[in-house]
């Protein structure tokens, strides 16, 4: 069993490594950070020593209380020192052989009580336990990045994780301050699947000549109320991640057309227009770069809203429907772990949730494609 004396190991010390070390160390517990790579490492630690001065200067924390955290991460380039830890949380490259020639080692070096826990993003955790002879203890503890800020967690038990390893994993997250979901085994989990329509249908609308990135991004922030438009947040999560999602998503539900690609997001994929991080993506960020005006017209950017909005509630019933997660969870997870102004399915009973199937079979019925299906529990309650 975790306890709060059991040390954690993250391994992969990368982007989401680094930061669920950090959260585990402020949260008290003694991390063994391992990464295969020495300067990943070091790089890694570096950039924990920063983030914890940074925090400093900002009054957040007392550097005593920054010293003692810190002081709580051990780097190791080796898995030996892993026998007495509670969990192992896997945050390494996103490969299925990877991963899974990871755990395998991992079975030989803990305790039979360790939990095996991996942050994939888009690979079943059911495919990777299927590496070890003890299935059981292996669950998905899928973070949000970056993993010390974002709010949500999602738990994802695979075919044969065991109840109290569930339980265990959701105390100890939510011990550390998070909120947690669970959510079957099914491709994109509940967020990166519910989210897809979000990107996919503003893309298409942008691909069809319907509107620009920015007039959008304007829909969307305007009369929708989200934090951030799609183009803006794609090019702020980076184009390759959210091409990679959004494909990997698409092959694992057997190229379902709901979830296609977009050519478009592909092409700024291979041009290396990735986004904020390479200076150029849907927009052009270098310095005295034009910014694009979007055209503010109401009746336009209400048909664009309610297109993106009736997609992303079909998403969300769709995954109601199949009991990726309950109700509460799918609202929780759209609200906190993207940050949607309300629970999808709130939203669809707000504005009526047969507008939304109107919407969606007229869309339908436009383009004759089985992307715009309604689910069938939309339907069921828009004409009970
Ligand atoms: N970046 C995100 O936004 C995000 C969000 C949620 C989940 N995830 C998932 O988290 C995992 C890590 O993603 P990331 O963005 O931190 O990647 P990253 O590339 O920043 O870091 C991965 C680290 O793993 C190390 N590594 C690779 N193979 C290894 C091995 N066999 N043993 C030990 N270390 C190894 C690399 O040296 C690197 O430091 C992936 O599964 C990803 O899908 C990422």
């Amino acid at each position: 069993m975790t306890t709060t004396h059991s040390p954690i190991a993250v391994a992969g010390a990368g982007t989401m490594g680094s930061d669920i070390a950090r959260l585990a160390a402020f949260s008290g517990f003694r991390v063994l950070l391992y990464d295969s790579n020495a300067e990943a490492l070091e790089r890694s630690y570096e950039r924990l020593s920063k983030s914890a001065d940074a925090l400093i200067e900002k009054g957040k924390i007392s550097r005593v209380k920054a010293d003692e955290s810190l002081k709580n991460i051990t780097k190791v380039n080796s898995l030996e020192g892993f026998s007495n830890c509670g969990m192992v949380i896997e945050a390494i490259v996103e490969e299925l052989s990877v991963k899974q020639d990871l755990f395998r080692k991992l079975e030989g070096m803990v305790s039979k009580d360790c939990i095996l826990a991996t942050n994939t993003s888009s690979i079943s955790v059911t495919s990777i336990a299927a590496a070890c002879s003890l299935t059981s203890r292996v669950v998905g503890i899928h973070f949000f990045n970056p993993a010390h800020l974002m709010p949500l967690v999602e738990i994802v038990p695979g075919m044969a994780t065991a109840p109290s390893t569930v339980e265990t994993a959701v105390k100890l997250i939510k011990s550390w301050g998070k909120t947690t979901v669970k959510a079957k085994d099914t491709p994109g989990f509940i967020v990166n699947r519910v989210a897809r329509p979000f990107y996919g249908e503003a893309i298409r609308i942008y691909e069809e000549g319907i509107a620009d990135f920015a007039t959008i991004d304007w829909a969307m922030k305007e009369i929708g109320g989200f934090k951030m438009g799609p183009f803006e947040l794609m090019d702020f999560i980076g184009n390759d991640i959210n091409y990679k999602v959004t494909e990997t998503v698409w092959t694992q539900f057997f190229f379902d057309p709901r979830y296609k690609p977009s050519l478009t997001q592909k092409r700024l994929y291979e041009a290396g227009y990735w986004g904020r991080k390479k200076g150029r993506g849907y927009y052009d960020y270098s310095p005295g770069a034009p910014i694009p005006e979007p055209k503010k017209e109401k009746k336009l950017g209400e048909e664009i809203f309610l297109r993106i909005l009736s997609m992303l509630i079909n998403e969300a019933y769709e995954a109601w429907y199949y009991n990726i997660a309950t109700r509460d969870e799918l609202e929780t997870a759209m609200t906190k772990g993207v940050n949607y102004p309300k629970g999808l399915i709130q939203w669809a009973e707000e504005i009526g949730v047969s507008k939304v199937a109107d919407k969606l079979e007229q869309l339908q019925h436009t383009y004759n494609e089985d992307r715009y299906r309604p689910s069938l529990l939309l339907k069921k309650q828009a004409r009970p």
